[in-house]
């Protein structure tokens, strides 16, 4: 077995131990080779920046493919009846649309979804994020995943969306049970559970859409079933898909880059200090949680026609492209002493959010939630410390902390 091939082995999403720290394995692999296919997925797998930053971009590559041929014809099994229901929520997404019907949608979205509305929540996140806080403050050690991260960023998202915040704990069950699917192996019954929770998200989505066209109340999904360009309506499983798309991405990354941001800061107190003193600004240190230890650690392409070639590789049209988003970020090509968390670099150009038609429509909002909250821990908790070391979960794709518990001593 080549050295090449010995790395190759140890790339398993399944592994507690390469989870717990994939960086070191990352690192080898991005040395050893700019590309490899992944045995167990047969996905040409990228390592380095560079070559993840332009595939993002590349036009002849598509987060589907089902609008150019059809399954037979590249290859692929059709969807499983089975996961129906999980289809269904995805069919109209823009995650899985590709232009024409991405650009109109992602038109539509956007209209509503616009930077001043972002700014204009500024107040609403301080206020929810004080209101958590304040209880995390009288608890003196805290959870800062169960206790702050997730209620305050579902409640952003619900109270964007125009969701009653009662229903927050039914979501976050359902959107952790669905993005499951986006593992590099799952089992049955977690396809089981993902497509059980996709059917009740559905209905609950579709009550909520009727709820709204009886009385509109100017936020989100009014607005989206209000809509109109040029003529055009989004359809309600435009709306539908849309709206759970909103609400699963607008947690889950978010939560997780907290949690993971705040784990590095807590192994790096003379960083944590350069924020609570101000030298650092908490608009700065948010890009370099973002990118030390990427909360969504592969994104994937489809190859929709020939000549594509990816470092010197010639990829057929049908075959599966796999970016791992947490190598590139540690790429010494692109980035000065990669695997130090330094919050002073003020890089917003790394590829966290994205790139090219995909890029996160949700990315201002995102960096708001997350600097609000880095604000609030370091202005009123200066000594925070951990009171144990977390663990990850035990997924590859989604990579979060099971719990952060924290003492604000
Ligand atoms: C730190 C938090 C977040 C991170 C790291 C993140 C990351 C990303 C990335 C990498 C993509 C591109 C995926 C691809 O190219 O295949 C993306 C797309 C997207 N994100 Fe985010 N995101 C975050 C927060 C949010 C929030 C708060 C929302 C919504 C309110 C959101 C909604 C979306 C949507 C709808 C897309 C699909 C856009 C499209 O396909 O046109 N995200 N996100």
């Amino acid at each position: 077995m080549s050295h090449l091939d010995e790395l190759i082995a140890r790339f398993d999403p399944e592994d507690a131990r390469f989870i717990a720290d994939p960086y070191p394995l990352l690192a080898e692999l991005r040395a050893a080779t700019p590309i490899f296919r992944n045995p167990r997925t047969g996905q040409w797998t990228l390592t380095r920046f560079q070559d993840v930053f332009e595939t993002l971009r590349d036009r002849r590559l598509g987060r589907n493919y089902t609008h150019v041929a059809t399954h037979a014809a590249f290859g692929r099994p059709e969807p499983d009846p089975r996961w129906a229901s999980f289809h269904q929520h995805e069919l109209w997404s823009l995650l899985s649309l590709e232009p024409p019907d991405h650009t109109r949608l992602r038109r539509l979205v956007a209209k509503v979804f616009t930077p001043r509305a972002v700014a204009a929540l500024r107040p609403g996140l301080v206020s929810f994020a004080d209101e958590l806080l304040d209880a995390c403050a009288d608890r003196g050690t805290f959870d800062l995943l169960a206790d702050y991260a997730q209620p305050y960023s579902v409640a952003v998202i619900c109270s964007m969306l125009g969701v009653p915040r009662v229903d927050t704990k039914l979501l976050l069950d359902w959107s952790h049970d669905i993005v499951k699917m986006y593992e590099l192996s799952t089992t049955d019954d977690m396809r089981e559970r993902a497509n059980q929770a996709a059917a009740d998200f559905i209905a609950y989505t579709r009550a909520l859409i009727a709820e709204k066209r009886q009385s509109p109340d100017g936020l989100l999904v009014s607005e989206l079933v209000r809509v109109e360009d040029e003529g055009d309506r989004l359809t309600e499983d435009e709306i539908v898909s849309t709206t759970m798309v909103l609400l699963e991405a607008g947690h889950e990354a978010t939560v997780n880059t907290l949690g993971n941001g705040m784990r590095a800061f807590m192994h790096h107190p003379d960083q944590w200090m350069r924020v609570v003193r101000g030298d650092v600004e908490a608009k700065s240190a948010v890009e370099e949680m973002l990118r030390f230890d990427s909360p969504l650690q592969l994104f994937e392409r489809w190859v929709l026609e020939s000549g594509v070639e990816i470092a010197g590789q010639p990829i057929e049209p049908g075959d599966e492209v796999a970016m791992l988003f947490g190598s590139a970020e540690r790429d010494a090509r692109r980035f000065d002493r990669p695997d130090e968390f330094d919050v002073g670099r003020n890089d917003p150009a790394h590829i966290g959010f994205g790139g090219g038609i995909h890029f996160c429509v949700g990315a201002p909002l995102a960096r708001q939630e997350i600097e609000v909250s880095l604000t609030g821990l370091a202005s009123r908790f200066p000594g925070l410390q951990l009171v144990a070391e977390p663990t990850y979960h035990p997924t590859f794709v989604i990579r979060g902390l099971t719990a952060l518990h924290l003492s604000a001593a």
